[in-house]
């Protein structure tokens, strides 16, 4: 399939390098936040995986950029981000970069330290494992980049935060929904407009973070444990009985971004050029280290093995 069909098909995609983000997910953190108005008031954000850093360059453009430009803030004032992922990327102003596993304390501790005592507005992770598609192993595996998220907010998100995260829609979700509860009285699960319909994905809304009376972050496991375990947590709504049959859970689902606005599962048209044909545009920052570098290495070495064994035989 060529780029130009590709731009066709996905309306995003092709928005997404027209307007210079670095992918497509940069409208779902923008139609979150038209519905949510995440941003507003934010000062310190964590960005957890976050290659290649179109949520980075969205917390850039909305946090970091209009305050370097308004004529009275100092640098001490300026917006602290910090961005998280496995994978190196490409700088973007106002990101503090940490490249690291979030479901390795000592990332955690990093990011903590970044925050130097002082506490975070808003956390997102758009976290996802490479998907198998085998659903029930990759919801699990999801759920374990939830809870590694969920760890950092606790230790550096500020009562009153924000915190967003990716979640796969499975049959655990109102177990899910439970354990955040516990955290932040306010959930949901958004499905912005942008993320396609056929996908299973969709995101938590946490707001307003409140841990329970007396929290102890060591003891984070513990409470989440609680919350399935028959005898239950002592929480308004999250007790285990809530969990027996999906009618006992209702779990606020949300579709935002404007309803007018592009469908993520439709092609449309390319746009009228006004001479030649319509030309695909390249990405905006291509990966600087991808993890299947390795793959295409080995198998362009492999091919010219190939070939330099073919000349030797026509050779000799
Ligand atoms: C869907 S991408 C994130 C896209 C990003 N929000 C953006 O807008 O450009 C998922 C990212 O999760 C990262 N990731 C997966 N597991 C991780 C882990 N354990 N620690 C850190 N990053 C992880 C991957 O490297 C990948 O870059």
């Amino acid at each position: 399939m060529g780029k130009a069909s590709r731009d066709k098909r996905d309306i995003y995609y092709r928005k997404a390098k027209e307007e210079g983000w670095r992918a497509r997910s940069a409208f779902k953190l923008l139609q979150i936040d038209e519905e949510f108005n995440i941003f507003e008031g934010v000062k310190k954000a964590v960005d957890l995986c976050a290659a290649p850093g179109s949520w980075s360059q969205v917390l850039s453009r909305k946090l970091y950029l209009p305050a370097k430009v308004s004529l009275d803030s100092r640098d001490g004032d300026l917006p602290l981000i910090v961005a998280v992922d496995l994978q190196p990327m490409a700088p973007i102003e106002g990101v503090i970069q940490v490249q690291g596993d979030i479901t390795n304390a000592r990332t955690a501790e990093v990011v903590i330290r970044h925050f130097d005592g002082c506490k975070a507005d808003l956390v997102v992770c758009d976290g996802a494992p490479d998907v198998t598609g085998l659903h029930d192993m990759d919801e699990f595996v999801q759920s374990h980049l939830i809870l590694a998220g969920l760890t950092i907010v606790t230790h550096v998100l500020k009562e009153g935060g924000t915190f967003i995260a990716k979640i796969f829609r499975g049959k655990d979700t109102s177990l899910l929904y439970c354990q955040l509860k516990l955290f932040f009285p306010k959930v949901t699960f958004a499905k912005p407009k942008s993320s396609r319909n056929s996908s299973i994905e969709a995101f938590a809304v946490c707001e307003d973070y409140s841990p329970p009376l007396g929290f102890i972050e060591k003891d984070l496991y513990r409470l989440l444990e609680k919350v399935g375990s028959p005898s239950g947590a002592n929480d308004l709504d999250c007790a285990s009985g809530c969990l027996e049959g999906p009618n006992k859970v209702y779990i606020p689902f949300l579709a935002c971004g404007d309803l007018s606005g592009y469908d993520s599962d439709q092609s449309y048209p390319l746009p009228q050029v006004v001479e030649g044909t319509y030309r695909s545009l390249d990405p905006v920052q291509p990966p600087i280290a991808p993890p299947y570098k390795t793959a295409l290495d080995l198998k362009k070495a492999a091919s010219q093995g190939i070939r330099q064994l073919e000349n030797f035989s026509l050779d000799s």
